[in-house]
This record gives C-alpha cells, sequence and structure tokens, in this order.
C-alpha cells in the first residue's frame, strides 16, 4: 500500500505495533505522540491537531490515542472526556480537512455487559457503566459527526509487548508468588496487538467498510481462563485459584461480558485468543 499514514498515540502499546505493520505494509508512516514521535501534539489542541495533521497530508489516520486508565477516569472523568471525547473530535475534523480516512480503536467498555449467550455485535445498543466507557462512547459519536470515511475498530483486553497490560502483570505476579487468584465471572476476548495491528492497517486501505467494526480476538474467556492459558504456555507452575468480582472491588466497575464479533462482510476476523497468547509470549521473550 503506497501513501501517508499517521497513527496517532505512536509511542502507545498499541501505535507502536501499528507503525511497524503499516511501515512493513508499505505505508509511509507518520507517527504522532505527547513524545516520542515524528509529530508532538496534544490532540485536546483542536489548531495544533488540524495543522500537524493537514501539514502531514495523509491518506489515512490510525487513532490509537487515548485515556485508556479506566480506574483514574472514575475520579477524572472531565480530564478523560478530554482526550477521549475532544481529542477523537478533534482528530476527524482534521481527517475530514485533510481528505483522510480515520480508522479510530474503541472499547468493549462501550457495552454494560449484561448481554449473555451470544458476542456483542456493531449493531447491538451501546450502554457505558463507567466513566471510560462513557468518555470513549462520545468519541464515537463525535467521530461520526464529524467526516464520514471512518471505521470506529472496538477492541477488548488488549495486549502486547512493550507495554502495561493484564498477562504483563500476571506474568511477574504468578513466577513471584507461585499462587494467584483470578476471577472467574468477567469473560472477553482477550486481544493481542499483533493481530489486532494488521487488521487496523487493513481498515485504513482506501474503499474499505465505513462505521463500526468488532476486531476483537477470536473466542472467548474469563480472566482465570487467561491467566491459566498463559502459564501453561509459559511454562509457569503456579497454582491459579478462582475467585470473582466481589473480591477484588476497584474503583470502576468493569463489564461481566466482553466478548465481541463481527456481523458486517469486510471486517477482518481476528485469529483465536490462544494464539495471540502464544504470539505474546514469542515476542516477549525475543525482546
Ligand atoms: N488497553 C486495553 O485493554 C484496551 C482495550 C480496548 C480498547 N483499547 C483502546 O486501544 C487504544 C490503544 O490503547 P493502548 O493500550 O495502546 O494505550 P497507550 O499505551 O496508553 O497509548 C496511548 C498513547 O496515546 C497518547 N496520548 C494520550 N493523550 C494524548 C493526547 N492528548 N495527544 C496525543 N497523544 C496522547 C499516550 O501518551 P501518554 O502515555 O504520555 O499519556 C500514549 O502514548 C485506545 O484507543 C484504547 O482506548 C485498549
Amino acid at each position: 500500500m503506497s501513501g501517508t499514514l499517521v497513527v496517532t498515540g505512536s509511542a502507545g502499546m498499541l501505535g507502536r505495533r501499528v507503525v511497524g505493520d503499516a511501515t512493513a505494509a508499505g505505508w509511509n508512516v507518520i507517527g504522532l505522540d505527547l513524545r516520542d514521535a515524528d509529530l508532538i501534539v496534544d490532540l485536546t489542541d483542536e489548531a495544533a491537531t488540524t495543522e500537524a495533521v493537514v501539514d502531514a497530508g495523509p491518506d489515512a489516520i490510525i487513532h490509537c490515542a487515548a485515556w485508556v486508565d479506566v480506574d483514574a477516569a472514575e475520579s477524572q472523568e472531565e480530564a478523560a472526556l478530554r482526550v477521549n471525547g475532544l481529542a477523537s473530535r478533534n482528530i476527524a475534523k482534521a481527517a475530514k480537512a485533510a481528505g483522510a480516512r480515520l480508522v479510530a480503536v474503541s472499547t468493549d467498555y462501550v457495552f454494560d455487559g449484561t448481554l449473555t449467550g451470544r458476542p456483542y455485535v456493531e449493531s447491538d445498543p451501546t450502554a457505558p457503566i463507567g466513566a471510560y466507557g462513557r468518555t470513549k462512547r462520545v468519541g464515537e459519536e463525535a467521530i461520526a459527526e464529524e467526516t464520514d470515511d471512518y471505521v470506529i475498530a472496538r477492541t477488548a483486553w488488549l495486549f502486547g509487548w512493550p507495554g502495561k497490560s493484564f498477562p504483563d502483570t500476571m506474568l511477574r505476579v504468578g513466577a513471584e508468588r507461585g499462587e494467584v487468584a483470578v476471577v472467574t465471572d468477567q469473560v472477553g476476548s482477550p486481544t493481542w496487538t499483533g493481530h489486532l495491528s494488521p487488521a487496523l492497517v487493513e481498515l485504513a486501505a482506501p474503499g474499505g467498510v465505513t462505521g463500526v467494526a468488532h476486531t476483537a480476538g477470536g473466542g472467548q474467556t474469563s480472566w482465570h481462563g487467561l491467566t491459566v492459558e498463559l502459564y501453561e504456555q509459559a511454562g509457569i507452575e503456579a497454582t491459579v485459584n478462582e475467585t470473582d468480582s466481589s473480591a477484588f472491588v476497584r474503583p470502576a466497575p468493569r463489564p461481566a461480558w466482553s466478548v465481541l464479533a463481527t456481523e458486517r462482510e469486510g471486517v477482518p476476523v481476528l485469529p483465536d485468543w490462544r494464539e495471540g497468547v502464544s504470539g505474546y509470549l514469542a515476542e516477549r521473550s525475543q525482546s
């Protein structure tokens, strides 16, 4: 693919991976972030965002920048909203001004998690139960208002290396303590950045689907199931005890059901989450 691609959040866990995959796919990639990037821009600044993006002249933008601290968002919702809502509106306006297609990453937290028996698909109604999900949903709506050629790629339970993630924590804790307790009553679609990133690059190509696209790892498991699989594949001999959310009260409520799948033609389908665990462990062992 030839053309220029701006990747926001290019210094983050997902963005870094997208920069590499898009470059390998032939894009001329320009990274944008608050630090360690080709373009140092605060996306909450509308004028600076438009100027930087229009000057870069992209054919497409993959928007990975976000406020991702789910618990901190509960006490700092306004600050989270500036990034997930306002900055998303700004990047959408800039995309429109530059004539660029926009692929923006969103989350399973836009759903309340009360569905059972089947994955959430794109046409299911959103109903966030916490501040992070509310602010990401505001961002989704802002993007749809500001531009036409966009994809909102919702994903879930994201992990990649390097980066702070659940598997990273569990690998350290398991090796140190030999015993962990993990919740069984939250079920989702763990997603490896190594699977999501090429899908985002594919979605950035001209003429693809527009609107909401669910792009999460295939299959489903609980945090407990993910930990058991992780330790098995990593050869960690730690006991994984079962517990539930009532024993792990945190500032932000978590949806009990975060399984996402696509009902749409033309949306890339990601491999099974267990393959994601293998890919993650392989990339960790190489660094
Ligand atoms: N992590 C998950 O489990 C998960 C699950 C579902 C969806 N997602 C979504 O996936 C996407 C990528 O997440 P990630 O885990 O890769 O996040 P990340 O590692 O925190 O990367 C986000 C990047 O955006 C930057 N950023 C924040 N505010 C900015 C601003 N105002 N202007 C410019 N850049 C800004 C951050 O800089 P600082 O670090 O300096 O703030 C960081 O480098 C996000 O849209 C997130 O909502 C994540």
